[in-house]
Parts: structure tokens; sequence; C-alpha cells
């Protein structure tokens, strides 16, 4: 463990904050390599800082924030303090305008310091820290009238420090656990599956169908073999227990604070282990 003063550096969809004591108490006490093939918000990694850690992500715009704080911490928190200084006079209009220039961004391709100050700006003034796209893969959250400042000077140099020691990887997961050796420990939050046939879970266009989660059922399988130690988290359903029902499983309790639907905040989740 390097240094335990982190937090995440954004608000992010299914961020695992509240699971995080029973993830720590459940997780081996040895292992080689930190594996987390979907990264998000960073919370797991950020609560446990391991020496030796791999993450990634198929978010190419989140992606390259993580490198752009580990690589250009002081120049990423410049552009934010800009950002944050002109936001104070027309918030909502100032927003709007910053999402339009981040969706030009992406549309080009342009994986930057600005970009990764944008998605920042925007996750901390948007609706409840969602990064839901259209479509055409163009994020398209609204403003949630806060005026809040968006980084935490202290915590962007503490996370830049330790993601010297992180390997980042973008793409899809199955890739990122390709050269995962026996003794590693591999956490795997992938998108929820839908607690009913009506729901769907939307983090990037491609978003992860039911598919993708019998190919990271597979996954889970084939890393057993291997000698890997996994751990995996979803919603308590019957797709989920069936896909697992070879493996150790505990279901918690929690409060669902990204859905806006008050009957929702309520859940099951299930932590998943092949040890
Ligand atoms: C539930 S979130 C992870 C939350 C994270 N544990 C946290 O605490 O913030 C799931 C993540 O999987 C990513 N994702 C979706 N499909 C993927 C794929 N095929 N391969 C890798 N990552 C994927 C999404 O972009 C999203 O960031």
């Amino acid at each position: 463990m390097i240094d335990n003063n982190i937090s995440p550096f954004i608000k992010w969809a299914g961020g695992k904050r509240q699971l995080l004591p029973y993830i720590k108490e459940k997780m081996p006490l040895k292992y080689k390599n930190y594996i987390e093939p979907f990264i998000g918000g960073g919370a797991v990694l950020f609560g446990i800082t391991p020496d030796k850690a791999i993450i990634n992500d198929i978010n190419k715009a989140l992606i390259n924030v993580y490198n752009q704080i580990k690589y250009n911490p002081i120049e990423l928190m410049d552009f934010l303090s800009k950002i944050d200084i002109q936001s104070d006079v027309e918030p909502k209009e100032y927003y709007y305008k910053k999402r339009e220039i981040f969706n030009d961004k992406i549309m080009k391709s342009e994986y930057d310091i600005e970009l990764a100050s944008l998605f920042i700006y925007l996750n901390k003034h948007c609706f409840n820290g969602l990064y839901r796209v259209n479509s055409k893969g163009l994020f398209n959250v609204p403003f949630n009238n806060s005026l809040a400042k968006s980084f935490n000077e202290d915590n962007i140099k503490a996370v830049s420090r330790y993601l010297q020691k992180v390997t980042i990887l973008e793409g899809d997961f199955e890739v990122a656990c390709q050269n995962a050796q026996e003794g590693d420990f591999i956490f795997l939050d992938s998108p929820y599956a839908p607690l009913n046939d009506n729901s769907f879970e939307a983090y990037t266009k491609e978003g992860f169908d039911i598919e993708s989660h019998k190919r990271l059922a597979i996954l889970f399988d084939r890393l057993t073999k291997k000698g890997c130690f996994c751990m995996l988290t979803n919603h308590n359903t019957v797709f989920i227990e069936d896909l697992y029902k070879n493996y150790s499983r505990e279901v918690i309790k929690v409060r669902r604070y990204i859905n806006s639907d008050a009957n929702n905040r309520k859940g099951e989740e299930v932590i998943i282990t092949n040890y």
C-alpha cells in the first residue's frame, strides 16, 4: 500500500465506495498484481492503493483523464482553474458551451489535456455525475446547477504520485486480462446486468449487453483455471446468480444514488469470489 489519502477525482455511475469495506474484507491477503479492467472512477483502486496495478476502461475520454493526471497534473490543474474561474459569471450557459467544445473535440478525436480538464469539469457540474452519451457517442447530461470547484489540488497531486506505478490501458476487459498470471488479483466491476427487461446501462456508445456479461463469465472461469484470485460485483439478479453458480457469493444491501427513480434506490448487490 502506498498512499492512504487518495479519493476518486470524479463521480462515477456504479462507483463502489459503498461496497469498499466489504471488498477490503474479502480481498486476498496476498497477491501479485492487482488488475482492474473496468476502472470507472477508481473507488476501489484508490481505496486499496495496491503497489503493482494495471487499470483499464473502454471509455477513451476517461482513460485520457487518468493519463493526463499521471503525466501532466500541474498543467491539467491550470486548465481546470481557468475553467472554474470563468464559470462563475453565467454558470449554466458556460456549462453548455463547454459541453459543446468537449463533444467537438470527441468528434475530432482530440484526446488531450484540454479534453481531460473539460471531462472533470463536466463530471463535477453535470446531473448526478453521470457519463451518458447519445448514439453518436456525444455527452448529453444536463447541468446540475452547482458552483462547486472541479478539483482538489492535494488530491490530484496524490493521485498523480500514486499513478506513477500504475499501468494504464484502454480497451476491452478481455484484452486487459490476457497477461494475468497465477496469484494476480482481478477485481471485475462491469456495468450492471439489467434489474429487469426494461432497464439498461449505457456507459459508452457500445453499451454492455447480455452477451458481454456471458463473455465476462467465461473470462472469470478462464482466470480461475489460471490460478488468479477473482472478485466480481453486480446486481443480485437470477441471471448473475446463474452465470456464477459455481462460486462463493455474498449478498449486500445498498442504497442506489445514481438512479433518479426513487423506488429503485435500495437494492441488493452481490460479491462473487473464486477463492
Ligand atoms: C460500474 S463501472 C465501474 C465503476 C468503478 N468500479 C468505480 O468504483 O467507479 C463500469 C465501467 O466499465 C466500463 N466498460 C464498459 N464496457 C467495457 C468493456 N467492454 N471493457 C472494459 N470496460 C468497459 C465503463 O466505461 C465503466 O467505466
